[in-house]
């Protein structure tokens, strides 16, 4: 009798014993706050095998694809403007030239600009319509833009997308050579322009238009 009362209060006890540590209570809380930490550990490692892919994609600012920096440039000064935004941007550099060279550069290329002249060019890219934000760079002539400029303004469909002029000249702004932009692009958005002489303007530029930090 004895035997079996003991055995019954040890049977309780066991039965006891096993519903307490099968309980999910403690086991959860371990395991809540093990996900916390392998969170904590992943946000500052950025390990998470989940969301390694998204974390990849959006690193990549989605700029350093999407722009473009055309430039005709007779003698150099506006390809260096050129390459200056293309390093501050991560932009696709792209060289337009005209096929056919100037005979009387000063006489052609006022008579030309004044006639609404298309001459024929080639650009240095593979697809414009890849592209976002086009930079489009050229030297003022005769306070306008060269007839090439014209040229790649109206043989690309710019719609949507966002245009980015910018000059050198020797004094001239860049303000009476911008109507072109409206005139062959209406359906693009043409940002502020900016004669890139000085070269220590052109960060803060890139700036205010909110292109780069
Ligand atoms: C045919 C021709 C016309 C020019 N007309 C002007 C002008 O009207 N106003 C001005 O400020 N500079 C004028 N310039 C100077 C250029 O705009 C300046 O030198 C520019 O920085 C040259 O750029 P590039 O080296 O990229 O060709 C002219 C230059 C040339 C060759």
């Amino acid at each position: 009798m004895k035997r079996t009362f003991l055995s019954v209060v040890l049977l309780l006890m066991f039965a006891l014993c096993f519903t307490a540590c099968s309980s999910g209570t403690p086991s959860d809380t371990s395991s809540l706050s093990s996900s916390k930490q392998e969170s904590a550990a992943e946000s500052e490692t950025g390990t998470s095998s989940v969301s390694e892919e998204p974390e990849e994609e959006s690193s990549e600012p989605a700029e350093e694809s999407n722009i473009l920096i055309a430039y005709f440039s007779h003698s150099g000064n506006t390809k260096a403007a050129a390459e200056q935004i293309a390093a501050l941007t991560g932009g696709t550099l792209a060289e337009i030239e005209r096929v056919e060279e100037y005979g009387d550069l000063e006489a052609e290329a006022e008579a030309e600009i004044l006639n609404g002249d298309r001459p024929e060019i080639t650009v240095d890219t593979d697809n414009i319509s890849d592209y976002d934000i086009v930079f489009v760079g050229y030297p003022i002539w005769w306070d306008e833009a060269p007839a090439m400029i014209s040229t790649f303004l109206a043989n690309n469909d710019f719609a949507g997308k966002t245009i980015v002029p910018f000059c050198t000249s020797a004094s001239d702004d860049i303000e009476n050579s911008l109507h072109i932009f409206n005139e062959l692009c209406p359906n693009a958005t043409i940002a502020e322009g900016i004669r890139a002489n000085n070269e220590a303007k052109i960060e803060p530029w890139l700036q205010g238009l909110g292109i780069i930090e």
